[in-house]
């Protein structure tokens, strides 16, 4: 193929679905709304919104996301039963373009272990998903879940099948990370090959990074077995080891266009601010390590490196840091910016905040900040309006003030106020250390009773004066949540991260699993 004549490849982002899955990363219908935004605003051409038959929070908010976005396609998941494609259907219905994604799993294994049917039950139900799906839509997706582990022969009398019902896309999912690339990317050619009907339907590859392989995987489906669409996740977020990353598979295909020559249509400058969105929204930090997003990935901390770098870039850099989105950590704003200079670098973000009452909340704690830490940077202010978003929803606890004491030698003691349906309520504890303490003033009166499954404290810029942006991960009963909060002292950060994390455990979203 002539090198100016490259195909373009699909991205279907699934943070939203598959990455909610992974314990601890659910997220509310306001955060999903800023999720999808950004994704659109990335020009990403599917959004996977949900599994709209897993609650009904699940529901709402694919439903507010198709009212929202105007240019990516939206999609909702859904079981290959009439029941749940019904229910994703009218989820989707306001929908500029949607897509149903209906599944079921296809591997002996999980037919007999998991579904507890024949393979001709499961033929005859995916065909049946299919052909109800097409009464909603002529965009339908049908994955064979674990298709990496089944039965060629009956990957092809299925495959076959569920195209002549109408499927538009066919998504061989590599549901437990088990493919190796070239006998992955093999597997999904001789499937095409072998089915008379395959190039009536776009293949896609939606791979698991259980043995760090999504990437390369999804890549050999691409290059080896005539995919042109991936399935990704922001951050790589997703169950257990979690999905292919879109920000690697995207900038592979971009930086290394002489090898694969394929066009993708996202817009890469946004990549980070996806990137820290999630992350923040998620409470998953990004390993500092991690290709493109990690917050060394364009460091050059080796002499040599630097001197080479300073020479011409190009000698240890493949990529350049600008093109996906890192500006320098550089003093933005500070005490005396006005509103406009605030609001100005709201939209050089690409934060768009939905009314002037939110962007004066917005400035109001951006005031606040600058009163007690002179410099401001980018990453203070995404923070600041992710505070802010968050406080929209309805919280049963809120943070107000804290006054902690620790000398070496004695043992810490918390005061804390926060308020509980709006009563303020006042508490003290005692702990090993001022963030111990803290949790245990809260605990006197909340008696949540939940487990501390992680704690951990990252500095959102550098220097000392940097805020603390704190990750509490609690769970209970069986379900697992993570709270979040920012701010210079990270005591105080710790406070809101653990009063957030509270909060999502109130809420008494019941959820199914998909693929349970
Ligand atoms: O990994 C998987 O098999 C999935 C399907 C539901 C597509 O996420
Ligand atoms: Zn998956």
């Amino acid at each position: 193929m002539a090198a100016n004549s490259a195909e373009k490849l699909i991205i279907f982002d699934t943070t939203l679905r598959d990455g909610e899955q992974s314990p601890g990363a659910s997220m509310t219908k306001d955060e999903k709304i800023r999720i999808a935004k950004q994704l659109e605003r990335m020009r990403v051409d599917v959004i996977e919104a949900g599994f709209a038959a897993a609650s009904q929070g699940d529901f709402e908010s694919i439903k507010a996301i198709a009212g929202v976005v105007k240019d990516s396609i939206v999609c909702s998941l859904s079981r290959a039963n009439d029941r749940d494609i019904a229910r994703a259907a009218e989820a989707l219905a306001a929908a500029e373009r949607f897509r149903i994604h209906t599944f079921i799993a296809t591997s002996p294994l999980h037919m007999e272990k998991k579904l507890r049917m024949t393979p001709d039950q499961v033929f005859e139900q995916a065909k049946q998903a299919v052909r109800f799906a097409r009464k909603f839509t002529d965009d339908v997706e049908f994955s064979p879940e674990d298709a990496s582990r089944s039965d060629m022969d009956f990957l092809c009398r299925i495959l076959e099948a569920v195209i002549a019902e109408g499927a538009t896309t066919i998504n061989f999912a590599d549901t437990v990370g088990y493919g190796v690339p070239e006998l992955y990317g093999n597997m999904l050619k001789n499937v095409r090959e072998r089915i008379p009907n395959s190039d009536k339907a776009i293949w896609s590859v939606h791979c698991h990074n259980d043995l760090g392989m999504a990437v390369a995987n999804s890549l050999a489906g691409v290059m080896i077995g005539g995919a042109r669409q991936i399935e990704c996740t922001i951050n790589g977020l997703g169950e257990r080891a979690g999905n292919t990353a879109l920000e690697e598979v995207v900038m592979a295909l971009r930086t290394r266009k002489d090898y694969f020559n394929f066009e993708v249509g996202i817009d890469a400058t946004q990549i980070i601010s996806a990137s820290r969105l999630v992350s923040q929204i998620t409470g998953f930090a990004v390993q500092p390590n991690k290709a493109i997003v990690g917050a060394n990935a364009f460091a050059h901390a080796s002499g040599i490196h630097q001197d080479g770098v300073l020479k011409a870039r190009d000698t240890y850099e493949i990529m350049r840091a600008e093109d996906v989105g890192w500006s320098a950590n550089k003093i933005i704003l500070g005490k005396l910016s006005g509103r406009n200079a605030f609001k100005q670098r709201l939209d050089d973000l690409g934060i768009a905040l939905d009314s002037e009452a939110e962007v004066n909340a917005a400035f109001a704690r951006f005031k606040e900040l600058a009163d007690r830490k002179s410099d401001i940077f980018d990453e203070d202010i995404i923070s600041l309006v992710s505070d802010e978003q968050q406080s929209h929803e309805k919280e049963c606890y809120r943070f107000v003030s804290l006054s902690q004491h620790s000398e070496t030698g004695e043992q810490p003691v918390a005061q804390v106020v926060f308020s509980i349906e709006g009563e303020e309520a006042s508490c003290e504890g005692q702990g090993n250390g001022p963030v111990d303490a803290t949790v245990n003033a809260i605990e006197s009166i909340t008696h949540s009773g939940a487990e501390l499954l992680l704690f951990s404290v990252n500095a959102i810029t550098t220097g000392t004066q940097a805020q603390g942006e704190v990750t509490m991960r609690l769970s209970k009963a069986g379900r697992i949540v993570n709270g979040i909060g920012a701010d210079p002292d990270i005591v105080v950060a710790s406070a809101k991260a653990y009063l957030s994390a509270l909060n999502k455990l109130q809420s008494k979203s019941e959820k199914l699993n998909p693929q349970l």
